[in-house]
């Protein structure tokens, strides 16, 4: 596996923990691979009752690596092999699928998948300093994951129209207000308040449990036409000259300049 992360199962919870700190904990395929096969193959292990993600480094995720995306972009073309890359859009058609609870430990930035991820997540918790943001706009992208119906669900409209178009991060303070997270913690007792509630569940009667996060869960098919709708406007969007030079730009540091691609007026 690789060593950006780390999946343990530890009393009944199977633990995912990002270990990319020096590049933010952005998501790699070989994470994204390790994720999806962790989260598949605990599907029938009874000895796992639930998940929990975590970061670490003081970041909870920086997304999808941008490395990643402009290879993907770079592919694209008439023969429209672009769009999300596989490995992540594998792990993302696994999300609605999970039967068993998932919590999110979130301290520092949480970027685009960081945050989408959230959205399948049964119980968030975060820290003063979580900062939720989907840049995928900026980025000549569009939201995933779901997100489409997701993110208005969770936090009404005009908010969900702020995270995802604007791109406006949302403090830990006012997702707690949207109803996106269930509680501030300190960075110190972030992790053993997440494995807490982790433990409450894994003593919970587990067919009881399941049957109950099914019934609240119950639009898998939909969200799932969903990932694949919105993967195709990622493909689209992916082969078009703003992605490219938004992903460009980022990894050479520098403000990413859109109006020069622009046609000027004849
Ligand atoms: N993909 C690849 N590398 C990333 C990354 C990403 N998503 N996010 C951060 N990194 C790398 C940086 O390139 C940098 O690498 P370097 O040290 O080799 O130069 C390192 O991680 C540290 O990031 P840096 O930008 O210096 O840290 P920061 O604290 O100033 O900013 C972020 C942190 C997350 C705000 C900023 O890195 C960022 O905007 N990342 C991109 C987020 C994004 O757009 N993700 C995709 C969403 S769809």
């Amino acid at each position: 596996m690789s060593t950006d992360i780390a999946i343990e199962v530890k009393d009944g919870v199977q633990i995912v923990r990002f270990l990319r700190a020096a590049k933010k904990n952005a998501f790699t395929g070989a994470m994204y691979n390790a994720m999806s096969a962790a989260l598949i193959e605990a599907e029938a292990n009874e000895a796992i009752a639930v998940h929990l993600f975590i970061g670490s480094g003081g970041v909870f995720s920086a997304g999808n690596d941008i490395n990643d995306f402009l290879r993907r972009a770079e592919a694209s073309g008439p023969a429209g092999q672009g769009g999300i890359p596989a490995p992540s859009l594998d792990f993302i058609r696994c999300l609605p699928k999970v039967t068993k609870p998932m919590i999110a430990a979130v301290d520092g930035l949480a970027v685009g998948i960081g945050t989408t991820l959230l959205f399948h997540c049964d119980l968030v918790y975060a820290t003063p300093s979580a900062s939720l943001r989907t840049p995928f706009l900026d980025l000549g992208l569009v939201q995933e994951a779901g997100s489409s119906i997701l993110a208005p669900e969770r936090l009404g409209y005009p908010r969900a129209f702020e995270l995802i178009c604007l791109g406006e991060p949302f403090s830990a303070e006012r997702a707690l207000a949207a109803g996106l997270i269930n509680a501030i913690v300190p960075a110190a007792e972030l992790e053993a308040r997440a494995l807490s509630a982790a433990a409450r569940l894994v003593a919970k009667p587990r067919q009881a449990l399941l049957t109950a996060r099914q019934l609240m869960r119950r639009r898998q098919g939909e969200i799932s036409s969903m990932i694949d709708a919105e993967a195709r406007c990622y493909a689209e969007l992916m082969a078009a000259p703003e992605a490219r030079e938004a992903f460009t730009a980022f990894l050479e540091k520098r403000p990413a300049d859109f109006a020069k691609l622009r046609k000027p007026r004849a």
